[in-house]
C-alpha cells in the first residue's frame, strides 16, 4: 500500500499491508462537534480523536453549536477551531435561517459550506425553519440541502398531550408521523424543484416508502433521477425502542429504565418493526449512507428526568466496528459497508478525492483485520473504557463489537492503530465540495 499526501507527482511512503484489508475511510456526514459553545460535552481535538479511532477520517460537522453556524462570521470561527484541532479532515454545515439566503449561497457559491442544514422540528439548540423559509430556500439558494426531517407543527400537539406524564416513551411524544409529513412535504419540494436534497436520519418504513415512491413517480414522469439521497443512523439499526434489553442498555449501571433518556435522540429510536424496515433498506439500496449523527451529552445531563434531559446520543467511533459487527454475523457485506460509509458519502457530498480507493485519491485508509470478519471470530463486547469521545459513554455499551480499526491513516499520516491515538500531531483539512 502506498501513501503520501495527495499524491500528484506519486506516493512518498510505502506501509506494508500484507494480509490485510484496507478500504477508504469513513465519511462521517453528520457529526455534532460542539465547539464552539459546549466544549465540556465535546471539542474539535476530542470528537476527532474518536472519529479516527473508529475509521472516521473525515467528519461534517452541523450548524447547531453555539453560536449556531449561519453567517459566514460564525462558519470561519468553527474552521478556524477545526483547523487547529481536528485530526481529521472536516466540512462544516451552514444553517438555514430565514432572511440569509444570500449569505448562505455566498457560503454555498465559494465552496466552503459543505451543505444547508434545515431543521423542520425543533430539535437540540435554536434552529428551526418555518414552511416559508423553507420554500424560499428551495427558490433562492443553491448547493445541497440536507434535512432533519420531523414536522414542528404536528410534534407540538403530541408534546402537549405528554406534558403531564414524568417518563413517556419518546418514540410516543415524537411519534412515526412527524417523521411522515416532515418527508411527504420536502420530496413535494424536490419534485417541484429538482434540487439536491440529502434527507438525514431515516429511521422509519413509512418514510422509506415515501421516497421509493417519489423516485418512481418522478422515474416515471420523463426519468429524471429524483435529486434526494438518504441517511441512516447505527441507532435506528441497531435499537429498538420496544426491545431494550436485546438492543443495548438504557442505563449506565446496565439496567433498563422505563426512562430511557439514554436513547433519547431526535428522531426518536424507534420500534423494531421499523429497525428491521431500515436493515430491509439498506439491503435493497433504499439508504444511500449511514451517518452517525454522533450527538453527545454528559451523563449527568442524560441523568436529568425526561423532560429536562437532551436528546442525542454519541456515536462517531462505533458506527464502523457496528457495521463490521454485522458483516461478521453474515447481515452485511464489506463491499456494502463501504458503499454507505465512504462511496456513497463521497457522491452525495461531492468530494471528488474521497471515499475511494485508486491513484490520486487523498490516502484517508482504514487497515482492517480480515480474521476479525470471519463467522466463527468471536468478537469482544464495547466497554466505556474504548471510547474517546470526551463524555466517555455509549447506547453500545456492552453489545458485541468488532474491535476498531488496526490502522487509520489521514492524508497518508498514520494517526490511530487499534483504538488509541498513535499520533496526536496529525491534523485533517477543510473538505470542500468539487475537490
Ligand atoms: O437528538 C438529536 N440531537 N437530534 C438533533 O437533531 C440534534 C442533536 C443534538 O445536537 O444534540
Ligand atoms: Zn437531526
Ligand atoms: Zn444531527
Amino acid at each position: 500500500m502506498y501513501v503520501g499526501d495527495r499524491p500528484a507527482g506519486g506516493a512518498k511512503r510505502r506501509v506494508s499491508a500484507v494480509g490485510k484489508l484496507v478500504v477508504p475511510g469513513v465519511i462521517d456526514g453528520h457529526v455534532h462537534f460542539r465547539s464552539p459553545g459546549h466544549p465540556h460535552k465535546e471539542d474539535w481535538g476530542s470528537g476527532s480523536r474518536a472519529a479516527a479511532s473508529g475509521g472516521v477520517t473525515t467528519v461534517l460537522d452541523m450548524p447547531n453549536t453555539n453560536p449556531p453556524t449561519l453567517t459566514r462570521v460564525e462558519w470561519e470561527q468553527k474552521r478556524r477551531l477545526a483547523a487547529e484541532q481536528s485530526r481529521v479532515n472536516f466540512g462544516i454545515w451552514v444553517g438555514a435561517s430565514a432572511g440569509r439566503n444570500a449569505e448562505i449561497n455566498e457560503l454555498m457559491d465559494s465552496g466552503d459550506a459543505c451543505g444547508i442544514k434545515v431543521f423542520m422540528g425543533a430539535s437540540t439548540g435554536p434552529l428551526l425553519v418555518d414552511d416559508a423559509t423553507l420554500v424560499a430556500l428551495f427558490e433562492q439558494t443553491r448547493g445541497l440541502i440536507g434535512v432533519h426531517a420531523e414536522e414542528e407543527g404536528v410534534l407540538v400537539p403530541f408534546r402537549q398531550r405528554y406534558e403531564g406524564h414524568t417518563a413517556p416513551n419518546h418514540n410516543a411524544v415524537r411519534p412515526p408521523v412527524a417523521a411522515v409529513v416532515a418527508v411527504t412535504r420536502l420530496l413535494e419540494l424536490v419534485e417541484a424543484h429538482l434540487r439536491p436534497v440529502h434527507i438525514c436520519h431515516l429511521s422509519t418504513a413509512a418514510e422509506v416508502e415515501l421516497v421509493a415512491a417519489s423516485r418512481s413517480r418522478s422515474a416515471g414522469a420523463g426519468g429524471r433521477d429524483l435529486p434526494v439521497s438518504t441517511e441512516v443512523c447505527p441507532h435506528h439499526l441497531f435499537l429498538a425502542a420496544d426491545q431494550p434489553s436485546g438492543f443495548g442498555r438504557l442505563m449506565p449501571d446496565g439496567t433498563s429504565s422505563s426512562a430511557g433518556n439514554w436513547i433519547k435522540v431526535n428522531p426518536p429510536v424507534r420500534d423494531e418493526a421499523d429497525r428491521l424496515a431500515m436493515w430491509a433498506a439498506v439491503h435493497r439500496n433504499r439508504v444511500d449512507t449511514v451517518g452517525s449523527d454522533h450527538a453527545p451529552h454528559t451523563e449527568d445531563e442524560k441523568g436529568l428526568p425526561y423532560w429536562r434531559a437532551p436528546s442525542g446520543i454519541p456515536g462517531v467511533e462505533t458506527t464502523l466496528p457496528l457495521l463490521l459487527t454485522a458483516v461478521r454475523q453474515g447481515r452485511l457485506t464489506l463491499e456494502r459497508v463501504v458503499e454507505l460509509c465512504s462511496a456513497e458519502p463521497a457522491r452525495v457530498f461531492g468530494l471528488k478525492g474521497k471515499g475511494a480507493i485508486r491513484e490520486g485519491a487523498d490516502a484517508d485508509l482504514v487497515v482492517l483485520d480480515p480474521q476479525h470478519l470471519e463467522a466463527g471470530f468471536e468478537p469482544g463486547r464495547l466497554h466505556r473504557g474504548d471510547l474517546l469521545t470526551r463524555v466517555g459513554w455509549s447506547p453500545f455499551e456492552g453489545m458485541p463489537m468488532v474491535a476498531k480499526p488496526d490502522a487509520v491513516y489521514v492524508l497518508g499520516r498514520l494517526v490511530a492503530a487499534k483504538g488509541q491515538i498513535v499520533d496526536d500531531d496529525v491534523r485533517g483539512t477543510l473538505t470542500r465540495p468539487g475537490e
